[in-house]
């Protein structure tokens, strides 16, 4: 997820407006929408949140599109929640059995999109084999944290930094 320096990905009310920032990194890399293609063309299939979805539900009823083409999306809820697409199924229960029985065998690269109760479920759970934390340049002082309940140490390995020309920082770490 994309976060702000303080470790927030969303305000406490759920908006991501700070998520527009100006900055200017001089020298850092430009992501071209080539490569993003590229690269989201190495997921197979995303879990979410519902209140994530319902930020992407918002965001499609407001004409910005669906972010996540026609891979399959498995979104987390106890509740009864709008289908917007045939793509789309929601799970409710046990999420490392999910995610080992039902998950695993049938998709290589699963994309957690968030938010910060499911990052927070996946890595406490042993699910996470790679974190991808950015970071923006704009502190927001409160908001719902990167990782939700996190009641354990979670030793990583940082695999590779990407500064961008935005002044996004993008870390990926593999978990150890
Ligand atoms: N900055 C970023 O890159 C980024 C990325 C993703 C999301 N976000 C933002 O983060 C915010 C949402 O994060 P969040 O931490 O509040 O919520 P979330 O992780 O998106 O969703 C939490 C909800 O998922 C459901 N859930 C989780 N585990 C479940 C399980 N095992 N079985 C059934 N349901 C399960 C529960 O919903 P029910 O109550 O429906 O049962 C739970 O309340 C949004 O504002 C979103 O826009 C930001």
């Amino acid at each position: 997820m994309v976060a702000s320096l303080d470790g927030f990905i969303a305000r406490k009310d759920g908006s991501v407006d700070w998520l527009e920032t100006s900055d200017e990194f001089v020298g850092g890399e430009t992501l071209s929408p080539g490569s993003v293609e590229a690269f989201l063309a190495t997921i197979d299939c995303y879990v979410m949140g519902s209140r994530t979805y319902e930020t992407a539900l918002n965001f499609a009823s407001k004409g910005f599109g669906w972010s996540y083409g026609d891979k399959p999306t498995f979104v987390l809820t106890r509740r009864q929640l709008p289908r917007i697409r045939d793509t789309v199924e929601f799970y409710s229960g046990d999420l490392e059995q999910f995610v080992n029985r039902r998950l695993r065998p049938r998709f290589r690269a699963i994309w957690f999109v968030g938010g910060g109760v499911v990052a927070g479920e996946c890595v406490r759970l042993g699910l996470a084999d790679e974190i991808r934390y950015s970071i923006l340049p704009i502190l927001i002082g409160d908001g719902v944290p990167f990782f939700e309940k996190l009641d354990t140490d979670v030793a990583l390995h940082l695999a590779e930094v990407t500064a961008y020309v935005s002044g996004m920082v993008e870390l990926r770490y593999e978990v150890r």
